[in-house]
């Protein structure tokens, strides 16, 4: 565990200073390392990189994003055709979650209402702010609509304990506060029912037992670590009572993308009649695509992230294939909209189907 006082959020506004810092994702477990962002080379690369990573914590970095470029643009003035180019660079960068390209938009719009170089500054910076709060106030949604179906389910098993899988980190880390699979945890576990939760491990980044486990841990949210391949058996044994996860990218018809391995978990929760839901917030819902499984770009990453030990030097050491074998890096996969039990939203719960989650986008939260 890291010595040094963890921030209560994983990215910020250095207080006083235009500089905008994130915990470096990578490191964590071992090591906290906070990490100034100050060029939009260094946001393209740190979310890249996967320092920060999650669905709608890479939107508001790359909202703060074009803070930056705002505040570097050559001669001093950030032009439409400068803030174009490098909202574009910073949305290349990861292609799956729709969360980055949905707050770049949002924060370029705004910006391009301002004609004064100051005023397209303060304007950026003050609309990636903003997402950030609508960000944590949407977890703190998500969470109060997510207890009451843990509440259920501790209710039918007499109070015993409640045994939720998750995959990947869709925690604090992956978004401002609280999360989006983890906020009905906290909030279940603040209420005192008792809860644990199986945490797959998520190769090739182990974004589940290094990220997701931390995060448990701090909160002493019973937790146990498993192999991506354990839910299965777990579930034909009765010890999965909930499988909740988050997701990059939805469609209104409600098919998800999510961390690679999600949809192997919902084949088999829907083989063994375990309740599998997604929460998300409604930044997450993509309204132009409607076939995911077709039309969600599904990110292709360095195949040497699963040659090599990860967080390790590249040596034939750590090597954990021969030499010679390629490997595929698929980062996300599609679940199918029927096998999708609800979705868990800041507006409230509703089935993975079309109308309903029409309906519930529409509603204010
Ligand atoms: O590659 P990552 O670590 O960015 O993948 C993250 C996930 O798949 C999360 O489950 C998803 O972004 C939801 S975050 C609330």
């Amino acid at each position: 565990m890291p010595e040094r006082e963890v921030p209560s959020r994983p990215i910020w506004m250095k207080p006083d200073e235009a500089v905008v810092q994130i915990i470096d994702q990578r490191k964590l477990p071992g090591e906290l390392a906070v990490v100034d962002l100050e060029s939009v080379d260094e946001v393209v690369s740190a979310i890249y990189e996967l320092m920060v990573r999650g669905a709608p914590l890479i939107g508001v970095t790359g909202a703060y994003g074009l803070y930056i470029a705002a505040r570097n643009a050559p001669e001093d003035f950030p032009s439409d055709d400068y803030l174009a180019r490098e909202a574009l660079r910073i949305k290349a960068a990861r292609p799956t979650a729709v969360n980055l390209a949905w707050a770049v938009d949002r924060t370029l719009a705004v910006i391009l209402e301002e004609k004064t170089a100051g005023g397209r500054v303060d304007a950026a910076r003050s609309e990636a702010a903003a997402i950030a709060e609508e960000e944590a106030e949407n977890s703190r949604n998500i969470g109060r609509h997510g207890l009451a179906l843990l509440r259920e389910i501790s209710s039918k098993k007499g109070g015993g304990p409640v045994n939720i899988l998750t995959h990947c980190n869709a925690g604090r880390l992956a978004c401002i506060e609280l999360g989006t699979a983890t906020a009905p945890i906290y909030a279940a576990h603040q209420k005192g029912i008792d809860i644990h939760v199986w945490v797959d491990e998520t190769r090739p980044l182990h974004q589940g037992s290094r990220l997701t486990a931390w995060e448990l841990g701090m909160e002493n949210v019973p937790h146990t670590v498993i192999v991506d391949n354990t839910g299965g058996h777990l579930m034909q044994h009765g010890m999965v009572d909930i499988v909740i996860v988050g997701s990059d990218r939805s469609t209104l018809t409600g098919d998800v993308a999510n961390k690679i391995g999600t949809y192997l978990k919902a084949l088999a929760a829907r083989d063994n009649d375990v309740p599998f839901y997604v929460a998300l917030p409604s930044s997450t819902f993509d309204r132009q695509i409607r076939d995911g499984v077709a039309d969600i770009p599904i990110e292709l990453r360095d195949p040497d992230e699963v040659r090599y030990m990860p967080g390790v030097e590249k040596t034939d050491g750590n090597l954990l294939v021969p030499k010679d074998s390629p490997a595929a890096n698929y980062a996300f996969d599609v679940t199918p909209a029927r096998l999708v039990t609800g979705f868990i939203t800041e507006r409230g719960v509703c089935p993975a189907e079309e109308a309903a989650i029409r309906r519930i986008l529409a509603e204010k939260s």
